[in-house]
């Protein structure tokens, strides 16, 4: 970025030999004009802060809350084209994944950015598998919370603890230490959270099984009682697993950056991992397709939905399961949960509630207000659906979605940390508050 005073006239030229990668503005305050180069799209924020007023300014930032347009990191794990409804993997396309991988050999392409061979996929398989046991002491920890406990808030403060009892995961760079943790972390999520589950039933926990798959093995420790061998049932572990797909990443999300921000402070990966859950715990993300199924059983009736939706219109509530940051087209990983609900339900009976779900998607998708503002169903839309037809209770929806970004968030830990460019997250601020002023004891303030 250069520099240079004054501003030329401004013209417009747009032949072959002056295009250039870069983008030159005019600072109107001083008629300085820059030029900035453009890299994939983007230019460096660090750039803005050669635009200057004089030699003890600081110098220009951008304001972005929520960071609507701010890439944080480069990445080469997930591609979302929000446009035109595309998810991709490490360039594997969500549907054909869903349709022919494994959670576990998903995650095994998250990590790696490679399809494992076979021998790789059984060694991966097999250390996740022989890290699912968790520590007698953090059973006892899990007993002390209330029956009622949210299993979230049990799940958060387990995997905190994990730390204490591997003081070796503080080794981040040690390549055999993070990859010893990352199977215990991709291992032990489904054992905790099933532990949880378990403990809010009163129920005796149920170790895991070895012999079974990843999810056959969740659904054992969920649902085993008086059997000597658990056989899942296989069209739910397959819809479980394809749901794991699903969910395993979803590039900069509210969780991910929060492990990766934790991440950036070189804390272990179980505190970070702990955060990232914390993220995943609010309505805004984790928490949706909780709010989805008490829409529609608010809404109660196929024939009370044109109404429901006039509220909407109204500004009084939100079609929830609708809309999406990112996606302004439909939900790629919408079109294939509504698919697997009607497997699930094959096995589990109907859930009433989806022909309510079906008008409400029939109704907006033809309506005005929800085709200008590009709203369509994301993948919360149908998923408590399922949820609910297979026996969970509201509260383990978020758990159900931490068991699989697990996958997701150790992969971007592990590339963020291996990043050169990355550092300390640490955001600016635009200060607005009071300028310098004295301090004046309690005697003589206002009001005494
Ligand atoms: N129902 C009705 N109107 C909506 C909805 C909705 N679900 N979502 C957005 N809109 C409207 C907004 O009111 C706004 O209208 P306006 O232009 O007249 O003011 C317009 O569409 C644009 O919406 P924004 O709020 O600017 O979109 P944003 O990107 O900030 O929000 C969000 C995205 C939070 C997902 C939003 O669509 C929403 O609240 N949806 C319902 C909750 C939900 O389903 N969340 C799950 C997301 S998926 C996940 O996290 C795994």
């Amino acid at each position: 970025m250069n520099p240079t005073n004054p501003a030329p006239a401004a013209k417009t030229d747009t032949s072959e030999a002056s295009r250039r990668e870069s983008l030159s503005v005019v600072d109107n305050r001083t008629g300085r004009q820059y030029e900035f180069a453009i890299q994939n799209g983007t230019i460096r924020a660090g750039d803005l802060r050669k635009i200057k007023t004089s030699e003890d300014d600081f110098g220009l930032m951008s304001y972005d809350p929520a960071f609507l347009n701010t890439a944080s990191c480069t990445s080469r794990i997930t591609y979302i084209d929000g446009e035109k409804g595309i998810l991709r993997y490490r360039g594997y396309a969500i549907e054909e994944l869903a349709e022919k991988s494994t959670y576990l050999e998903t995650a095994y392409l998250l990590m790696y950015g490679q399809l494992p061979n076979r021998e790789q996929l059984a060694d991966w398989v097999y250390h996740i598998t022989h890290h699912t046991f968790i520590h007698e002491s953090i059973k006892k920890f899990l007993d002390g919370f209330h029956y009622d406990a949210h299993p979230m808030g049990m799940m958060i403060s387990a995997v905190a603890a994990l730390s204490t009892f591997y003081p070796d995961a503080k080794h981040i760079f040690d390549p055999a230490s993070r990859q010893k943790q990352i199977y215990r972390l991709i291992g032990k999520m489904p054992t905790i959270a099933a532990f949880a589950y378990r403990h809010s039933l009163g129920m005796p926990y149920v170790y895991p099984d070895n012999d079974l798959s990843y999810p056959g093995n969740f659904l054992n420790m969920l649902l085993r009682t008086t059997e000597l061998k658990f056989r899942p049932n296989p069209t739910l572990e397959r819809a479980l697993d394809v749901l794991f797909i699903l969910h395993a990443d979803h590039e900069q999300n509210c969780s991910t950056s929060a492990m990766r921000g934790v991440g950036s402070s070189h804390a272990d990966p179980y505190s970070a991992t702990a955060a990232a859950t914390a993220a995943l715990y609010g309505p805004l993300h984790g928490g949706a397709n909780e709010a989805v199924l008490r829409m529609l059983m608010q809404i109660g009736a196929k024939g009370s939905v044109p109404a429901y939706i006039q509220r909407v219109k109204a500004g009084e509530e939100k079609l929830m399961g609708f809309g999406h940051r990112v996606y302004k087209n439909y939900d790629p990983r919408a079109r294939i949960v509504k698919r697997l609900a009607y497997e699930v339900f094959e096995v589990m009976g109907r859930n009433e509630l989806i022909d309510i779900a079906l008008e409400c998607e029939r109704i907006a998708l033809e309506d005005e207000y929800f085709v200008s503002r590009k709203l369509y169903p994301n993948v919360d839309f149908y998923t408590g659906l399922i949820y609910q037809s297979m026996g969970f209770p509201v509260t383990m929806f978020p758990v159900l979605f931490a068991i699989p970004r697990t996958s997701g968030w150790v992969s971007q830990w592990q590339e963020m940390l291996l990043d050169p460019e990355q550092k300390i997250a640490r955001p600016r601020q635009v200060y607005l508050g009071p300028e310098l002023r004295s301090y004046v004891p309690v005697s003589e303030r206002s009001g005494s």
